[in-house]
Order: C-alpha cells, then structure tokens, then sequence
C-alpha cells in the first residue's frame, strides 16, 4: 500500500456500489466534523481502488464535495454554527477559515491507494471498513466528554451501538422515514402518536434550526437546577432546562390556531412565546421573576409576545375571561429546580401540598380565561419524595384539571434525550431506580368535543413552513 499525496476531489469517483447511506442532518454534521477539524482527514485519507473508486470513505467524499460547492462566506457560516468554534481563540478560527478558504480554491483529499485488492477483497474491505466491533465506555463517555460536542462529533449518545437512527414512533416515525421526513411528519412536524421522540432526526434537526433562531439559552436561570434531571422536557443548556422548541411547535399546531390567544402562568423562557408568535399565535407569559420576565420581552421584542411580571396566581387579574384559545404551561416540577426565594415562587415550598395549592390556584383561573372549546397543554414529569417514592404529580395535575371542568383527553410521552442519563443511573440503579427519560404531555378540553373538528382546521402543514426549515415537501398524502 502506498500512500499518495493530495489529488484533486474531482479525480475521485463515489463508490455507486456503497452499501451505506448517510440521513441528512448526519450529513450536515459530517461537514461541520470535517469544517472544524481538517486534520482528520490528513489521518484518515480516502481508500481507493486503481480506478481511484472509492472503496472507503465515501460519505467523507461526498461531504467535500459539498462544501467544495459553497462560497467561502458559506463555509465561513457554517463554521459559525459549529460547537466549540466560538470557544476558540480568533487566531484558532482564522486560521480554519484560511485553511479553508485556499482549500476552497482547489479542492483536494488525501488518498490512501489499494491496489493489490483482488475484486473479492474489495467487497470485504467495503464492509469491514464499516463495521464497528468494540462498545463505547458510556460512563468515561458521560465522565469525561460533552454530550452536546459528542453530538456534534457525530456520536448517538442516546442510541448505544447500532450506529445509526433511534426506531420508536413505528413506521411512520422510525428511521427510514426520519430522513426524508416522511409524510406523517411532513404534515404534523412529528407522528401524532402517543409516544414523541425528541431522540429522532427529524426532531433534532429541527430542534436545532429552532434554538438558532430564538437563541435562548437559559442565562438568567443559570444555577437552578436541584439534580442532574430537569424538568420541561429540556434539554440542559448552560446548567438550565430549556423548553424544547419543537415540542412548542408541535403543541401550537395541534392545540392551537392561527390566529388565536396563547398563554402561560408560569412563563419561565422566551421558548414558546417565540413559536407561538412565528406561528401567527399572540402570547401572553406571566413570570414571577422580574429579570426573566424582562430578558424575555427583550428578547421578543416586536413579536406578538409578551410577559408580565407576577404570580401566576393572579393570571385572572391580566388576562380577560373567555378570552384564550390555548393554554400551555410547564410548571415547576416542586423543587427540581428552585427559580428564586420569593415566598410564591412554586419551586421553593417547604411542602410538596404547598407547591400543589400553588398550582391549582393558578390553572384553576387560568381555565377561566380560556374560551369554550379549547385546549390545555401541560408539560410534566413525576418526581421523588425524600423518601424516593414516586409523588404522582402528573396524577395530581390530572385530578387538579377535571376538579376544574377540564377533563384529560390525550397523554403523550415525550421521550427525551439521553444526556448524562447512563452515568447517573449507576448510582441510581444500586437502589433500583430506573432512569427516567420521559415526560408526561398532558392535553385537557374544556366545552364540548363534539364541536372539534368545526373549531380546529384540519392540520396541514404548509409547503412554505418546511421550506423556511430547509425540508422538501414532496409527499403530504398519507
Ligand atoms: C419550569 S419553568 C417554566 C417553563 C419554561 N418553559 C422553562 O423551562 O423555563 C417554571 C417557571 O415558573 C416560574 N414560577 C415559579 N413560581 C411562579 C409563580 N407563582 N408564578 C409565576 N411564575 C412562577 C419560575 O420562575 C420558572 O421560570
């Protein structure tokens, strides 16, 4: 075997006969892998066959010739978006910038010949060269490295080793739709099961189109988290949770409508402001934390969001009866995370009654602003007493809606990302507890379901909606 110096990319032919394919936002990543750390490539060259075919290292190929079709403003871009450039010193990123932009002048790879492969050999290097025979090490992974950089670098931290895509939704959401976003997520953002996968790619890659676009990340809640779980079906940012973007979506698509009045009497982040007023919803946040509340009017400013500073409790007080369309909220889940000290703050009750009188006082008006023949939506998850015993939380908020004329009419489980799950659940496995890795979706109606499908138009996802996502439309039938 000989190892050549750099070819042009254009003498380099794909492999047609590749056995492996690669799904979008992995691709996406495969650039920005490829972008952030050139000398990868310098350590890993391209394997050939005399006819310079590739034999492995395709998907490397096909990400360079990607980018060798992008402007240097683009790539420029595309580095901006990546984890970790901005953490590097400016000399760092104009160095990588230069790389690149003289590499963009004439597109090379490293090539590593192999000549001496008979036809047979070949087809088994093919295949070898793709098989992955050892196991990661989950608790040095979750010890020593960022979940968020080992996402970045191309690593399913939540899908130990098969490699590829989580399965879960069933057909219609299971991997071989998530890449081309297939038609039952075409047309309702994610398959409108009973069980919402935020591990997906499709959920992912829109997650992550959406965090850019609001840039919220959690820095006037730094601090407030109790323990290594979170609460709102977050993702931990920073220290805090953040509500997940697409699950906002999801809720104002199916719960909402254009048009409508939005609310929520424990605001926290701008995360479902901000969607909902994309989504051509108004919202109103009451949060108790006066910086909270004014980062967050900051932050939508000239949207048609805002937020008011007080206790949910009083929501009656700002909000007219009958006025709203939809209620969504996620609470504080007791003392998870504690938000502040203010005697009203729910996080910070000495009882977990306490806590719960705080929320029934809240929802019970909130449902009094909401309009006949709407929806609430209540994120929640359970949590231990001291003891470790479970407090049925998502129960109680059951209960506390219909004691209130809103009874349950759908549940869904969101099931969350892995994060740091498989180094926590070490410890906590020595008493037998399960890692949870989900949350509770809560929908209740208020008025007659009857009037349903007259009240809500049928959900059609818009072409123009997946096109300012960067995703084709090219089958909404199902
Ligand atoms: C779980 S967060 C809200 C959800 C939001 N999506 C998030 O992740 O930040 C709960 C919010 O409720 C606020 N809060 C606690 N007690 C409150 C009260 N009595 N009235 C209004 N807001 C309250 C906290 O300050 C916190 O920002």
């Amino acid at each position: 075997m000989t190892k050549s110096p750099l070819v042009p990319i254009t003498d380099i032919i794909l492999n047609e006969a590749n056995p492996r394919g690669i799904e979008q936002d992995k691709f996406e990543q495969l650039q920005k892998s490829l972008l952030m750390f050139p000398k990868m490539l310098h350590l890993r060259p391209v394997v050939v066959d005399e006819a310079n075919i590739v034999l492995g290292g395709n998907m490397r190929l096909r990400a360079l010739i990607a980018i060798s079709k992008m402007r240097p403003a683009e790539v420029n871009m595309m580095l901006g978006k990546c984890n970790g450039y901005a953490q590097k010193t400016e000399l760092e990123r104009e160095n990588l910038r230069n790389y690149w932009a003289k590499w963009l002048k004439a597109p090379v790879v490293e090539i590593l010949h192999a000549s001496q492969l008979s036809e047979e050999e070949k087809r088994e290097f093919i295949i070898k060269d793709n098989l992955s025979y050892g196991a990661w090490d989950w608790d040095m992974l979750a010890n020593e490295w960022e979940p968020m950089e080992l996402e970045e670098w191309g690593l399913d931290c939540w899908q130990p080793d098969n490699g590829g895509e989580a399965e879960g939704n069933g057909s219609a959401g299971s991997s071989s739709e998530s890449g081309k976003h297939g038609s039952l997520s075409d047309k309702f953002i994610a398959p409108p099961f009973t069980i919402l996968d935020t591990r997906q790619g499709y959920w992912r890659q829109r997650k992550a189109m959406w965090r850019e676009r609001i840039a919220d990340f959690g820095e006037s809640r730094e601090g407030t988290l109790a323990d290594g779980e979170t609460n709102c079906m977050a993702t931990i940012n920073n220290g805090v949770s953040l509500l997940d973007p697409v699950m906002a979506e999801i809720v104002c698509r199916w719960f909402g409508m254009e048009g409508g009045a939005a609310f929520d009497c424990f605001a926290g982040d701008t995360v479902f402001g901000y969607v909902a007023a994309t989504l051509g919803m108004s919202f109103t946040g009451i949060e108790l934390r006066e910086e909270q509340a004014r980062l967050n009017n900051e932050r939508v400013e000239g949207m048609s969001a805002h937020y008011i500073c007080d206790d949910g409790q009083n929501v009656a007080k700002h909000i007219a009866a009958g006025s709203q369309d939809l209620l969504f909220s996620c609470p504080p889940y007791y003392d998870l995370e504690v938000y502040s000290d203010k005697p009203n703050d729910a996080s910070n009750q000495p009882t977990y009654e306490a806590f719960l009188g705080i929320l029934e006082n809240a929802f019970a008006n909130a449902i009094t602003c909401l309009k006949q023949n709407r929806f609430a939506v209540i994120v929640v998850g359970d949590i231990r007493d001291k003891e470790g015993y479970y407090y049925d939380f998502v129960g109680d908020i059951k209960r506390m809606f219909k004691a209130h004329g809103m009874p349950l009419y759908n549940e869904c489980i969101i099931v969350e990302p892995i994060g740091t799950l498989p180094q926590r659940v070490q410890r906590y496995m020595r008493n037998r507890k399960v890692g949870k890795c989900h949350q509770n979706v809560l929908v209740f109606y208020k008025g007659d379901i009857k009037a349903i499908p007259t009240t809500y138009n049928e959900i059609t996802y818009a072409s123009e909606d997946l096109a300012a996502f960067g995703m084709d439309n090219n089958d909404t039938t199902e």
